[in-house]
């Protein structure tokens, strides 16, 4: 099966890390379309995954934009189509990874008669995006996927409430290869010592800096905390977010929390850096579709509090797998964070407990056979005149 697999971003988000153990299996055969350059590119080719970037300008949709903005960014479209639709004949079915690749795959479905797989990473309501957008995702989903893949109960039921066909969409987790988040105990001394960590409680938060995912909570929990919580908070602003960022060193300073808090940029040694915590907190304002950043604070062994809404509710069982709190309550996140501090025998038992959970659930090996499944269903349905008749080229 060769799969042209579409993601809008160069910059790796958890989606476009998600994609990444997607396409591997199909590597030798495959190709990954991207609409912007970046390091995500640069993950893609360290795997040996054929990647392309098919556009040189970005595209102007954005989750807020209106009616009018994203008629205009149709003239964009247009070239970017032609050649996917082109690249689409040479194979069997498209992928889209995220909302843009979804209407830039629909239409290129439409002409090179190629079936349309979106891979819904979102939770569609209007906490997320604009109600122009989610109409647009629901009926291209509606009109040209022949299967939407949800990563979480709670984005295939916003799917569903949004408009969206029911018998199209099936829920996959995301997979983790679980060996690879058992970080050496040698090197983490060192780590907590060059970041100045030594002798305090350290509370990880790891997510790109953005509003919704709430890094002002877990500041403003702090200053509601003992002295030797410490926060690391790793990520940076991904898609322009440099108000808020601003805004977050002026709430340290506000908060006099500067001994307290440190802003560690993108990493990608999340593994050791998670390790090197006491404790990881997922503080999401509004429903999160997934939360990858859960399950490997999980996989890695460490206690995590996580935001009560969207996925994290499927992740988390408080007081077995973790904690689960009022997304934007910030005493109430410092209410957990401190009596995890203090009984850390009874929170190391859950954190074990958690990453025997997690390992199995989403275990990678068994996601990627869930996901060839599905594809490969849609595949052998396929009547086979239909994909000689799609071999015609495209109307460009
Ligand atoms: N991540 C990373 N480096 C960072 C911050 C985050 O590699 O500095 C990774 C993190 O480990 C996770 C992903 O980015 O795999 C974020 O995915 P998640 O689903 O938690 O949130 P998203 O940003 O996709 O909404
Ligand atoms: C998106 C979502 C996140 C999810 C990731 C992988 O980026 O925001 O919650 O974990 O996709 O599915």
């Amino acid at each position: 099966m060769k799969i042209l697999f579409l993601d809008q971003s160069g910059k790796p988000g958890g989606a476009e890390l998600c994609l990444i153990d997607i396409a591997k299996p199909y590597r030798d055969s495959c190709l990954v379309g991207l609409f912007a350059d970046g390091t995500f590119r640069d993950l893609l080719e360290q795997q040996q995954i054929p990647v392309q970037v098919l556009t040189t300008q970005s595209l102007a949709i954005r989750k807020e934009s209106s009616l009018v903005q994203g008629l205009g960014s149709i003239g964009q479209l247009i070239p970017l189509i032609a050649r996917v639709v082109k690249t689409a004949s040479k194979y069997d079915l498209i992928y889209a990874n995220t909302q843009k690749a979804l209407v830039v795959g629909a239409l290129a479905s439409f002409f090179s008669r190629r079936p349309l797989v979106y891979h819904l990473h979102d939770i569609l309501s209007t906490e997320h995006f604009s109600s122009t957008n989610l109409r647009l995702a629901v009926t291209l989903a509606n009109r040209f996927a022949s299967l939407v893949i949800a990563n979480s109960q709670a984005a295939k039921a916003a799917f569903v409430a949004a408009g969206g066909k029911p018998e199209i969409i099936e829920v996959v987790y995301n997979g983790f290869a679980s060996e690879k988040y058992l970080a050496e105990e040698s090197s983490l001394n060192h780590l907590r010592q060059n970041l100045g960590l030594d002798g305090q409680f350290v509370v990880g938060h790891f997510s790109r800096l953005s509003p919704w995912k709430g890094q002002h909570i877990l500041l403003e929990a702090l200053a509601h905390c003992p002295d030797d919580v410490t926060a690391i908070l790793v990520g940076d602003a991904l898609f322009g977010e440099q108000d808020y960022v601003e805004h977050l060193h002026k709430q340290v300073a506000k908060l006099g929390l500067e001994q307290r808090v440190r802003f560690l940029g993108f990493r990608s040694d999340i593994v050791s850096l998670m390790t090197a915590c006491d404790l990881i907190a997922h503080t999401s304002t509004a429903p999160e579709p997934f939360g990858r950043v859960i399950v490997e604070a999980m996989l890695c062994g460490k206690p995590v509090v996580a935001a009560e809404a969207g996925g994290a509710i499927e992740l988390v069982e408080t007081g077995k797998t973790g904690w689960l709190v009022t997304p934007g309550n910030p005493q109430q996140l410092a209410e957990v964070i401190t009596t995890c501090r203090q009984q850390p025998e009874y929170v190391a038992t859950i954190a074990k407990e958690s990453q025997r959970q997690a390992s199995q659930r989403f275990n990678l090996t068994n996601i990627n056979q869930q996901i060839n499944q599905l594809l490969g269903n849609l595949y052998s349905a396929l009547p086979c005149n239909e994909l000689q008749q799609a071999d015609k080229s495209p109307p460009f």
